[in-house]
């Protein structure tokens, strides 16, 4: 905190409270690192990257849900990064994720495994739709997909689904393998092809080239709709981002500007 006026002796972003004080927003990275209480259990790189992840979505009512809660901890971080977010929904297969409480009246905890359909509808009886999803359950490769499955149609347009911990799934006892592929990982691969679909130029359906993962005529309708927009792979984590309206045919318009052709005319097509 500091008097408005007063040069600030720290970067990053601030904001003036009503009471005419600056305050500080701590970053994901801070809050983590500093935090107390519950733990919370994050790998170090996953921080500077959900600080630019999410920073754009800092100030917004969003509505967030994380697959995998422990101790607890995480749900304080995101509780109090996203200042304006309305609902903070924690899902946890431990019984003993019960017992953890919180002032906070956004944060809410629903224990049960993610992928029973039970669970699903007590999640979404509490928020039908979500901004963030962040998977950080069992990292097991079918629980990784099925929930993917499950929860990203639950996403707005626009918004996030964060897998993390997908070093899990290079690894056996997690059903998963650098060759193996029936994985989740080789799954999230196959979806950078789905992305692109526009530019196929094969007879090969995407139902048949899911074929691997779902039966043809249960292809999850997202992706048949064109909502991926991108996927990031990053050490450990891989993102998906929901594009703001369906569709494949993304790529738009060429659009060329200027008009000195000095190199290529393109055949002519071009003014020289
Ligand atoms: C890595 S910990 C979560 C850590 C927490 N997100 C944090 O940042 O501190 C993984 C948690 O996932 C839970 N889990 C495992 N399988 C699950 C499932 N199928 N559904 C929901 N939670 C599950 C485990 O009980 C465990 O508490």
């Amino acid at each position: 905190m500091l008097a408005a006026g007063r040069t600030p002796a720290f970067s990053g972003p601030t904001y003036l409270h009503t009471t005419g004080i600056i305050m500080v927003l701590k970053s994901i990275d801070t809050l983590h690192r500093t935090k107390t209480g519950k733990i919370s259990d994050k790998w170090a790189s996953y921080l500077p990257y959900y600080d630019e992840l999410f920073g754009p979505l800092r100030h917004k009512a969003i509505s967030m849900l994380e697959i995998g809660v422990q101790n607890g901890g995480s749900l304080e971080t995101w509780s109090k990064f996203f200042g304006a977010g309305e609902r903070f929904i924690g899902c946890d297969i431990d019984p003993k994720c019960g017992t953890l409480h919180y002032d906070d009246p956004r944060v809410r905890v629903v224990v049960g495994d993610a992928n029973a359909a039970t669970t699903f509808q007590k999640i979404t009886s509490i928020s039908p739709k979500f901004d963030i999803v962040i998977d950080d359950g069992s990292h097991v490769s079918i629980d990784v997909l099925r929930s993917f499955v499950s929860y990203f149609q639950l996403l707005n347009p626009g918004g996030v689904y964060v897998a993390e911990d997908t070093h899990c799934l290079y690894l056996d006892q997690y059903g998963g393998g650098l060759l193996n592929e029936f994985s989740a990982y080789a799954f999230f691969k196959r979806l950078i092809d789905i992305v692109n679909f526009q530019f196929w130029r094969s007879d090969v359906s995407i139902n048949n080239y899911l074929r691997t993962f779902f039966d043809l005529r249960s292809t999850p309708s997202f992706i048949l709709e064109g909502w991926v927009e991108s996927i990031e792979f990053k050490n450990s984590i891989i993102t998906i981002t929901k594009s703001l309206k369906p569709g494949h045919d993304k790529l738009g318009e060429r659009i060329t500007t200027g008009s000195v052709a000095q190199v290529d005319n393109w055949d002519g097509k071009l003014p020289s």
